[in-house]
């Protein structure tokens, strides 16, 4: 039996319980077709078989499909910004500062805040940090907290040295200290498909709408301005954009940075 890829992903999404019509499909099937190349798998039917029975299969499909690339202080200039103008603004109060990195990936994007925030003298009792991500893969990473050097790349060789412990072994990796790590929270979330929790006042989204279609990105936007604080801000990626952004309540203040009107 061969079915076509458009009743495949049908078929995928019922067995995923992921809605894979939310990314742009040409990419979505890119990354089916590669996968199946190395799986040796010959047509769609049997990739469906395969998910339907296999669960490393279904695992790896599920990391395969989502694109995990991360790495400290990524956009060094976003976060010397956010450093420098929003920081100081959310925490000249008294209240405690709510930041949610959404989605996290192996976690170098929340613990690159965490540096931030330890680096500028703030309590953990002044913030909270919570990172959510689909990938349970990417979680686990994130939990044991050891990189390889392509995500270490821009953390400054000061911070590198006082937050980091060379690990040697086939090639080197570091470890991320307990004192960074005890500062995040991790869980998994389909930012798609689940309700979000209310009242941030920092919410970082980056490199991910990249991967939607518009039409899931623009219901995201609304998500997660409908859970910003009043003042509160939204951090996308470099490369990412909202075209309108009064349409959604919300105001550019630089680059990638939007706050809620
Ligand atoms: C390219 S990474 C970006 C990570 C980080 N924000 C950064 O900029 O370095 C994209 C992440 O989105 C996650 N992702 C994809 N679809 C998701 C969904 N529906 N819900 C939550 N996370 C999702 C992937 O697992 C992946 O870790």
């Amino acid at each position: 039996m061969t079915i076509s890829f458009d009743e495949f992903v049908d078929e995928a999404m019922k067995i995923l319980d992921v809605n894979l019509r939310g990314y742009k499909i040409k990419r979505v099937q890119r990354r089916t077709d590669s996968l199946m190349r190395r799986y040796n798998v010959e047509n769609y039917a049997q990739c469906l078989d395969l998910l339907k029975k296999d669960q490393q299969f279904r695992e790896a499909y599920l990391d395969h499909f989502t694109i995990n690339t991360s790495e400290f202080f990524r956009n060094p200039q976003s976060f010397k910004y956010l450093e420098e103008n929003i920081i100081p603004e959310l925490f000249a109060g008294n209240k405690k500062v709510n930041i949610w990195s959404a989605p996290c990936s192996n976690g170098s994007e929340p613990y690159t805040l965490a540096i931030i925030l330890t680096e500028l003298g703030y309590d953990k009792s002044r913030y909270r940090i919570l990172a959510s991500d689909i990938d349970t893969g990417v979680l686990e990473e994130a939990q044991q907290g050891i990189y390889n050097e392509n995500a270490i790349g821009n953390v400054p060789p000061a911070l590198l040295k006082k937050y980091f412990e060379e690990i040697e072994g086939l090639s080197i990796k570091y470890k991320l200290s307990r004192e960074i790590m005890d500062k995040v929270n991790f869980e998994y979330k389909d930012l798609i498909k689940e309700p979000y929790e209310k009242g941030w006042d920092l919410i970082l989204s980056r490199n991910f709408f990249i991967y939607l279609t518009t039409e899931i990105k623009e219901m995201l936007t609304h998500k997660f301005v409908q859970v910003l604080k009043p003042g509160g801000y939204l951090f996308l990626g470099n490369t990412e954009f909202i075209f309108t952004p009064e349409k959604f309540g919300l105001q550019k203040v630089y680059s990638s940075f939007y706050q809620k009107i």
